[in-house]
């Protein structure tokens, strides 16, 4: 086996809170209103297909888009066939990312049909061929290969060159570095197996392995294993891998307390951070508290209502310069979730989401803090 690299995750303090690749929810806008009110450790980008981003298509080059803000930022991909993974691996590097992550935890039938996801628990085999090929073509483009170098479309090759344009203001190393590779992944297909399935992904050494604590069956139903989590995290230690545990943390209180049980190297937070960017703040705290074995509590951060409600205009603000007022539907998800957990959020809610611009939801929202 040989050791992993572990890039940037090196740098990080223990243990590292990130925030989990969530596709629909954690876009460029997000990110950016989490990074600036949060600051979780590590972003994840919403998964990306590898096979569709060879066409080039703009849906898809924009769930690649960043800012410095974020770093550092690791790029989500999906799929199931290894060369798709070499092209993938050749973009996440131009386009200047901190890592790449590969999928193979999502369930979703339109994932899991075409052998990619969570499906791929069920093909170690094609895993482990995805991991080498990613590592091969972090090798080649360190070694100086470009993309014009593979066969590829002329259009993905302009885009590319379109992206590093945007990012050209975004400092980068000058040099080529490998990036860290890392997987995320789930407890198993139908039945937890996890033991043999992080046996079999420690040979090819990512730098990390994210693993949601349920089944690719369990899809969210039933409550996320943590002891199973613990035995994984217990199976990589000393292999220089990073185990990151996932599933229902709503408090960094919560996390804090599976941390410790379950010895692992660090946590991503999902849908407790939908509508909740705070919820990353005290992350200092919960280091003394699990690094020093202190018997405290971490504190939830205190929002008042002025300060969520700047922040959601902030977030529609941010929404309609970067994609526009006609998405200003998009928003709506997010809403759901920032108008909830305070007295009366119920009606308010209702309200809100039937606003159909920026200015209607300032008015709606001025109405109750006036
Ligand atoms: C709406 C939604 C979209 C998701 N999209 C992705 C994705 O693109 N990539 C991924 O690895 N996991 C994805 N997940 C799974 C989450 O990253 C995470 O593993 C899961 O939600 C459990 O963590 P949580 O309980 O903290 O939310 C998604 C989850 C949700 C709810």
């Amino acid at each position: 086996m040989i050791k992993p690299y572990l890039g940037f995750w090196e740098r990080l303090a223990r243990p590292i809170v990130a925030l989990a690749p969530m596709d629909g929810i954690t876009d460029l806008v997000c990110r950016v209103i989490v990074a600036r009110h949060g600051r979780p450790d590590v972003l994840f980008t919403e998964f990306v297909h590898v096979q569709g981003l060879q066409y080039a298509p703009q849906r898809l080059f924009q769930s690649l888009d960043y800012t410095e803000l974020e770093r550092p930022i690791v790029a989500q991909v999906y799929g199931h066939r290894p060369e798709d993974f070499y092209i993938a691996a050749f973009i996440v590097c131009e386009l200047g990312f901190d890592g790449i992550d590969i999928n193979m935890g999502c369930p979703a039938k339109k994932v899991t049909r075409r052998h990619g996801g969570a499906q791929l628990i069920t093909l170690p085999e094609i895993a482990l061929e995805i991991i080498r090929t990613v590592r091969r073509a972090m090798g080649d483009w360190v070694g100086g290969k470009n993309l014009e170098d593979l066969n590829v479309r002329p259009k993905l090759i302009h885009a590319v060159r379109e992206g590093q344009r945007q990012h050209a203001l975004i400092p980068r190393p000058k040099d080529r570095r490998p990036l860290p590779y890392s997987v995320k992944t789930r407890l198993g297909y139908d039945t937890v197996t996890i033991e043999s399935w992080i046996k079999t992904l420690l040979t090819e050494s990512p730098a990390t392995i994210s693993i949601h604590g349920r089944t690719l069956k369990q899809m969210y139903k039933g409550q996320a294993d943590w002891e199973a989590i613990g035995q994984a995290a217990k199976i990589a230690q000393g292999s220089g891998t990073l185990i990151l545990g996932n599933g229902d943390i709503t408090s960094l209180q919560q996390a804090s307390d599976l941390i410790q049980k379950s010895g692992v190297d660090g946590v991503l937070v999902g849908r407790g951070a939908i509508g909740n960017p705070w919820i990353f703040q005290n992350k200092a705290i919960l280091r003394q508290v699990v690094n020093n074995h202190k018997n405290e509590d971490v504190p939830p951060p205190q929002i008042s209502l002025e300060e969520r409600f700047r922040l959601i205009m902030e977030h529609a603000r941010l929404l309609e310069e970067v994609r526009g007022p006609r998405q200003y539907n998009s928003i709506k998800k997010h809403l759901v979730h920032y108008l909830s957990h305070f007295p009366n959020a119920a009606p308010l809610r209702a309200q809100a989401v039937q606003t159909k611009n920026v200015e209607e939801l300032r008015t709606l929202l001025e109405r109750v803090v006036s």
